[in-house]
């Protein structure tokens, strides 16, 4: 029975799990551990610094199946694909790997083994070919396969010696060709007619020996070690008997599918068109699902032209609605078997592929009928001036190479030159009004970095530790070429898994160590000028520009960021549920210990309320629902219900985080925010929300505090902690707690009422009004009273003029060192002896400033307590005078 793709790929895998080797899971497509590298491109990529010795894994064997793209950079196939048999941008690399353990003669025995017993192909049908030099392979293939010498041949090329690229590890290898007989045009390898189809390489065998220096020279490796690359379409295309790739089981079905909905089969001029299509599916499904997004630059531009390739081969076969998303569930079925993250991402490959898919219908018509009006003003032949095709890009989002490829299709030219100049005569007025902007002038080092090395690619979103290159070293605001142990540095890598502080997510910390042993620490990422800084200083060894950094991210502090911040956008969703839509968020700021959140709102949010918010908030983290992503255009989300910050800058491009499920049901998540931070895989990953605080923080803006996880689980566990305290203290139960404070509040208060009446008695000596004597003409009453409010020296002064018609009473009431002073005067004697008057003399008695009121009545106070009887005095005195 033909064996599908899918059972050939397990079949490889067990054969290699039977001999010993570790089952490795495909690593993810950018490479975490290559920063020169653009995507994943062979079986080794990932096990890189294992053959070199840099990095340690607990088995010294191994076999997995990887995920593959050859396009952009070194090997760019893409505008072959869709018109051979055997050209992909996406394809699966078969390999199995030995890290000093067996060498050239257990790999030959188990891969004759495998394609002659395992997958049955005939042995006449095999031919091999060996490195010229590499006398003891050809005669290992001549002992364990008996294959005759003419069918051992010797390549002297760089066919038969692989390396990864300009560095890395690389050796001498061997190759097996499978023949598919005298029908197909072609010749064996190494003869004149070789390009041919009849002889197809199914199995590379690398035997690595050396490690690539930057400059050419080769150092052996510390073992010699085994690679090798099966590509596993080719070998399912030999195993099912067809000459194509696009003929196995696997291909058949994705056509299948874009035949039926299309309406057009794929024969004659669409045929192509079908390919371009399902290998173009596979290469943007994957790489979406890896975390590369669309964009105008480096991976994700990338991925834009191949996603726009297959749509305008789509467009070609009459497809009028956006069809490549169509076709994910198709791939999943097939492939996320396999690849499970296909599943995982799905909702986000075809959300990512039907807005590219519309809005690039847009832009290629718009974009054609702008053209079409400028190319209008061109002589036959003529060169459109760089100008107008730079305001196509720059104003309309039309991409250079679209520009490029329309003209050239009616025969004019690009001035390319042109298009260069404007891009850099607009990057300097960016450059001009930013510096004008008032921000320190020694940060235009950045711009200039920016602008040498281009913008940092952040790969933090799915990964904690990747591979970065060395860009750029600044020390004291300069930029330097290394620095030494002791040295507090920014440096900024060509990629990182560091998150850079922005969105209100602080930055990122962790470390960083070079291939040369350096050791750095990171204490904090910032962004700027698209950069991601990196502040560090350097705990070991010295690090150059140019070396190679594995950064490995604070992965526990990270942890706690990211819950924080996934239960930020469920505390401003549950606000707006409970208390409405006026309620927006005002800023906020997430760190690894607590998050505030500011918000809109004029009083103070009601304990129900707070208390309600909580809840459902902890309601939705019970959940445990999975979060997702969509990449779409701002307004598509804006319209879509997402929430946006007023007045924040967005790309034309947003991230749209989705979290849990409407507790009323739909089918609609419960929170969904542009955002550009790191958040949890499922809101369950939170664990537990508690409020710590809500207050003012300016006028019309309120502020939360709150705790996520362990820091919840702690705060709560110390007000709990709190009350059994007091409740062993008060000697009752602790339900029975409130009830006793209650008693107890209550009490105190009757107390103090009782305590301040036995006082005020028994400074004015009891009785109605105080004792008034006779000072001058003036009915005088003065007292000092300790430990009394000094709101309640306005009831005595009342009680004293009640008593006498000319009276002047003055009160000092003494608090913790501090006096405080009262003095009254009946109406007929304001004229001679107005009260503001006579509590300034108290006052500077008291050594105090100022002090007033009104002539009947006026306050003051000093620092000395002890001088309270000669204030009383000094006002007795002035009467006396
Ligand atoms: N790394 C080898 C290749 O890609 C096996 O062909």
């Amino acid at each position: 029975m033909t064996q599908t793709v899918n059972d050939i790929r397990s079949a490889f895998l067990r054969f290699f799990e039977e001999r010993g080797h570790e089952a490795v899971p495909s690593a993810p497509l950018v490479p975490q551990n290559d920063p020169t590298l653009l995507f994943v491109n062979a079986g080794m990529v990932p096990f890189k610094n294992v053959f070199t010795g840099q990095e340690k894994r607990p088995y010294t064997r191994a076999t997995s199946a990887q995920k593959c793209v050859r396009a952009g950079g070194k090997h760019n196939d893409l505008d072959n694909v869709g018109y051979t048999a055997r050209h992909h941008t996406f394809f699966e690399m078969l390999g199995n790997f030995s890290f000093g353990d067996y060498f050239k003669e257990e790999a030959i025995k188990n891969a004759w083994s495998l394609v002659t017993d395992e997958f049955g192909l005939p042995e006449d049908r095999l031919t091999v070919t060996v490195f010229h030099t590499d006398d003891e392979a050809a005669a290992l293939w001549r002992k364990i396969a008996g294959l005759p010498d003419e069918r051992i041949i010797r390549i002297a090329g760089s066919d038969n010696f692989w390396s990864m690229g300009d560095t890395g590890p690389c050796g001498p290898c061997s190759e097996i060709f499978y023949d598919h007989g005298e029908g197909i045009p072609g010749g064996p390898p190494g003869s004149p007619d070789e390009d041919g189809d009849r002889f197809v390489e199914i199995w590379n065998l690398v035997f690595m020996q050396y490690d690539q220096q930057p400059g050419g020279e080769r150092q052996d490796l510390p073992r010699p070690s085994i690679d090798t690359g099966m590509g596993l379409e080719r070998m399912a295309t030999v195993m099912q008997g067809v000459h194509s790739n696009y003929e196995t089981d696997l291909f058949r079905t994705l056509i299948g599918a874009s035949e039926e909905l299309t309406g057009r089969a794929a024969q004659g001029g669409d045929a192509a068109a079908h390919r371009v299509i399902a290998d173009h599916l596979r290469s943007s499904s994957f790489l979406i699902a890896d975390g590369v997004t669309p964009s105008n630059e480096g991976r994700g531009y990338v991925l834009r032209r191949i996603m726009r390739r297959a749509m305008r081969y789509a467009n070609g076969l009459g497809a009028k609605d956006p069809l490549m998303h169509r076709l994910v569930p198709v791939l999943t079925e097939e492939m996320g078997g396999a690849y499970p993250e296909l599943v995982r991402a799905q909702s986000l490959i075809e959300d990512t592929l039907r807005v590219e898919e519309e809005r690039f219908s847009d832009l290629l018509t718009r974009g054609l009928k702008l053209l079409g009006e400028e190319t209008a003003k061109l002589p036959e032949g003529g060169t459109l001036p760089g100008e107008a095709a730079f305001r196509l890009y720059d104003t309309y989002g039309f991409p250079r190479d679209l520009t490029e490829d329309a003209l050239r299709r009616e025969g004019y030219r690009l001035d390319n030159e042109g298009f260069d100049a404007a891009m850099a005569e607009q990057k300097q007025r960016a450059r001009a009004n930013w510096s004008g902007s008032g921000d320190a002038a020694d940060e235009r080092v950045w711009f200039d970095i920016a602008d040498e090395h281009g913008k940092t690619e952040f790969i933090g979103y799915a990964h904690e530790k990747a591979e970065g290159r060395l860009v750029a070293l600044v020390r004291d605001g300069s930029p330097v070429e290394s620095a030494a142990e002791g040295d507090e540095i920014v440096f900024v890598t060509n990629q990182t898994p560091f998150y850079g502080e922005s969105g209100g997510q602080t930055g990122d910390t962790g470390s960083a160590r070079s291939e040369g042993g350096a050791e750095l620490t990171v204490t904090d990422t910032k962004k700027k000028a698209g950069l991601h800084l990196h502040e560090a200083r350097v705990t070991g060894g010295t690090v150059e520009l140019g070396d190679t950094l594995t950064l490995t991210v604070d992965g526990r502090r990270r942890a706690k960021i990211k819950a924080n911040h996934s239960a930020t956008h469920l505390l401003h969703a549950a606000l707006r549920r409970r208390l409405g839509d006026h309620v927006t968020q005002k800023g906020s700021f997430v760190g690894p210990d607590s998050f505030r959140f500011d918000f809109s709102k004029n009083s103070a949010v009601a304990g129900e309320d707070l208390e309600a918010v909580e809840a459902e908030v902890n309601r939705v983290i019970g959940q445990n629902a999975e979060g997702h992503i969509a990449f779409m255009a701002y307004d598509d989300a804006i319209e879509s219900g997402a929430m946006a910050l007023f007045g924040e800058k967005y790309e034309d491009e947003v991230r749209v985080l989705s979290l849990g499920h409407d507790p009323e049901g739909g089918g609609k998540p419960y929170s969904v925010e542009l955002c550009g931070g790191t958040h949890v895989n499922r809101t369950g990953d939170v664990q537990l929300f508690a409020i710590t605080s809500e207050g003012a923080v300016a006028s019309g803006i309120r502020r939360i505090e709150a705790v996520t996880g362990e820091a919840a689980r702690a705060h709560l566990k110390a007000q709990a902690n709190a009350a059994l305290a007091s409740a062993a203290a008060l000697k009752v139960k602790p339900d029975a707690l409130l009830e006793r404070v209650q008693a107890l509040a209550e009490d105190k208060k009757r107390l103090e009422k009782e305590l301040l009446a036995a006082k005020k008695k028994a400074a004015t000596g009891g009785g109605g009004g105080a004792k008034a004597e006779t000072v001058g003409d003036v009915a005088f009453t003065g007292a000092v009273l300790e430990g009394i409010p000094p709101k309640e020296l306005r009831g005595l002064i009342a009680d004293a003029k009640k008593a006498n018609p000319n009276a002047v009473a003055a009160f000092v009431s003494t608090n913790d060192g501090k006096a405080s002073v009262s003095v009254g005067v009946s109406d007929e004697l304001t004229g001679r002896f107005p009260a503001p008057e006579l509590v300034k003399l108290a006052v500077e008695a008291l050594g105090g400033k100022g002090g007033g009121g009104k002539p009947d009545l006026a306050h003051g106070g000093g620092p000395n307590a002890n001088a309270a009887q000669a204030a009383i005095d000094a006002v007795k005195t002035r009467l006396a005078s």
